[in-house]
């Protein structure tokens, strides 16, 4: 370790180099545990740990929560996805609940974009923000990179197209950010109407074009089109969207060359993505969430403290 230490993962905007680098090179260590025949070590033996998922996940969920258990923290759950909007007392009551029983990290997804930024600013237990809103989903963008290191080698250089609803998507600015900053070029596609203006100050080119962008591409980060943050006649037809954005067999292999297909799920088949390329030989997502496991266990293993040996 060269001493890279954090308090809080908010987000990936901002984040050096160094330390995303350090996340992920820790992560490699924990990929290595999990391939152990009792993958558990016992890093975090005596921390507490509290998820507090107020948006419906699975993925995320257990993928967190697995990591924790592999390394023998104590942890404690809780799930609503009641969506109704959270008034600021609710979140400072669960603030105040939190602080007065001694967890030490609290993991949260929130609906409400900024929600686990207001806890860090009020209590002492170190957050790691599992996805708030539309703002940022950073263990999913490091889990990502994670992927296409083992997949490509260094992200210097490298050609990432993000297809679909990126209005909508906390995994697309939490790509963004974390892309550029490993010195990858990005480009985003998708329909006019989820294609939010502010992407462009981010560094990216946007493209209405998905072939002229698959010709350009060395990856394809596939995204669930997100069909309950949708307002009405943003997209005239799922039909509609899947003739202009889907990515099909026949669509890649006019691209030509090999691409890496990357989509966080869950997928809508037949929609944003086609089964045989979900299942086809370019497609990593399930290794996606096998790396998501191991980039969770370095991201809390660094947030306390990172000094314990993994035995
Ligand atoms: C994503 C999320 O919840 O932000 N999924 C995930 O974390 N695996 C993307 C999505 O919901 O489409």
């Amino acid at each position: 370790m060269n001493g890279v230490r954090f308090n809080h993962l908010l987000g990936l905007e901002g984040m050096s180099r160094e330390a995303i680098t350090e996340i992920l090179d820790s992560a490699e260590a924990f990929l290595e545990v999990l391939e152990r025949p009792i993958p558990k070590v016992p890093s975090l033996r005596g921390v507490t740990i509290a998820n507090l998922f107020f948006e419906p996940s699975t993925r995320t969920r257990i993928s967190f929560e697995l990591a924790e258990k592999r390394l023998s923290a104590d942890v404690t759950n809780f799930s609503s996805s009641n969506s109704s909007l959270v008034k600021g007392e609710t979140m400072l009551d669960t603030a105040r609940n939190i602080e007065a029983m001694k967890v030490d990290v609290v993991v949260i997804r929130h609906f409400a974009q900024g929600a686990p930024h207001f806890l860090a600013d009020r209590i002492s237990a170190s957050i790691i923000n599992a996805g708030d809103g539309a703002h940022e989903h950073p263990t999913q963008a490091l889990l990502d990179m994670l992927t296409l290191k083992h997949q490509i080698g260094a992200l210097d250089g490298l050609k990432v197209l993000i297809l679909g609803d990126i209005a909508h998507s906390r995994v697309a600015r939490s790509n963004i950010w974390g892309l550029r900053t490993l010195g990858a070029s990005v480009k985003v596609c998708g329909p006019l109407a989820l294609m939010p203006r502010e992407v462009e100050e981010m560094g990216v080119e946007i493209t209405h074009d998905l072939n002229e962008a698959l010709a350009w591409c060395d990856v394809v980060n596939v995204l669930r089109l997100q069909l309950e943050r949708q307002q009405e006649g943003l997209i005239p037809s799922l039909r509609d969207y899947q003739r202009s954005f889907g990515l099909t067999r026949k669509r890649l292999e006019m691209a030509g060359g090999d691409k890496v297909i990357m989509h966080p799920g869950p997928m809508n088949r037949g929609v944003e993505i086609d089964s045989d390329v979900a299942d086809g030989s370019g497609s990593v997502i399930l290794r996606q969430v096998t790396y998501g496991v191991a980039v969770r266990m370095a991201v809390l293993y660094l947030i306390s403290g990172g000094e314990r040996i993994i035995e």
